[in-house]
């Protein structure tokens, strides 16, 4: 893929970062979402290729600055090749014995959040036959006692299929990436199990989503890290 623009959501930590970081390596234009200020700013200091690279804080489960992070992206670089629906997270514990006070934020980043994305991104997606990457998980293939983060991601495999349905007869190209268990802050508290996987390899599947020749759509893709048990 030669100089695309692409809008990654939850961008300041763990595989988004990674992922804008390897985009922009490659010379391709990055805008990136997260609702900390000051996470976001650590990681644009951090990242450099200021000329190519947007930072803007937004939450993925809001409308409006979901509408307004896609309206700047195009504002500053013209256009949109691909849009990336990462943010996400866990929180709340099970169902059965956890804090039912902090499962809406949980469902509505990880569920609200890519169709609110995609919302806004298709009409520009669609302009240049784009890509959009929703990020799954494999807790979205395969049940786990009372597991709600799991539903969330079951949700998304959903959204993934129906919005293929959807946007490939507009010319735009889905891709739904399940990461296995990964090495990020996802696992702050918890602790990431000893063969978690760097980020990196997400990254680079997503940037292989991205490089597809026009006419191509590639669909799955789940990477576990050896050693993962489910
Ligand atoms: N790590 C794993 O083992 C694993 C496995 C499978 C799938 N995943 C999925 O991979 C994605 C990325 O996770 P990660 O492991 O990279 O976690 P992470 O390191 O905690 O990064 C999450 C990023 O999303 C941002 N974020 C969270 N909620 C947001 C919201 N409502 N709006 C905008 N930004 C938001 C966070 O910044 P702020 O908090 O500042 O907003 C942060 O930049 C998630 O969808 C997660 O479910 C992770």
């Amino acid at each position: 893929m030669a100089g695309k623009t692409v809008l990654i959501t939850g961008a300041t930590s763990g595989i988004g970062a990674h992922t804008a970081r390897t985009l922009l390596d490659r010379g391709h234009r990055v805008a990136v979402t997260g609702r900390d200020e000051g996470r976001l700013k650590a990681f644009l200091d951090q990242a450099g290729h200021a000329d190519r690279l947007l930072g803007l804080v937004a939450d993925a489960a809001d409308w409006q600055a979901t509408e307004s992070a896609v309206a700047r992206t195009v504002e500053r670089f013209g256009a949109l090749d691909a849009a990336v629906a990462n943010a996400g997270f866990m929180s709340g514990g099970s169902i059965g014995a956890g804090d039912p006070t902090s499962w809406a934020p949980m469902v509505l980043t990880n569920v609200l959040g890519p169709a609110l994305l995609a919302h806004a991104t298709l009409p520009h997606l669609e302009a240049g036959g784009g890509r959009l990457v929703l990020i799954g998980s494999v807790a979205g293939l395969k049940n786990s006692p009372a597991n709600l983060y799991s539903s969330t991601k079951w949700a998304t495999t959903g959204l993934a299929e129906n919005l293929r349905l959807h946007a490939t007869t507009r010319g735009v190209g889905v891709t739904l990436v399940n990461p296995g268990m990964i090495d990020t802050p996802f696992w702050e508290g918890v602790g990431a199990p000893p063969f978690a996987l760097s980020p990196q390899p997400i990254a680079e599947a997503v940037c292989f989503a991205l490089d597809q020749p026009t006419g191509v759509d590639l669909n799955t893709l789940t990477i576990r890290p050896v050693g993962q048990p489910a």
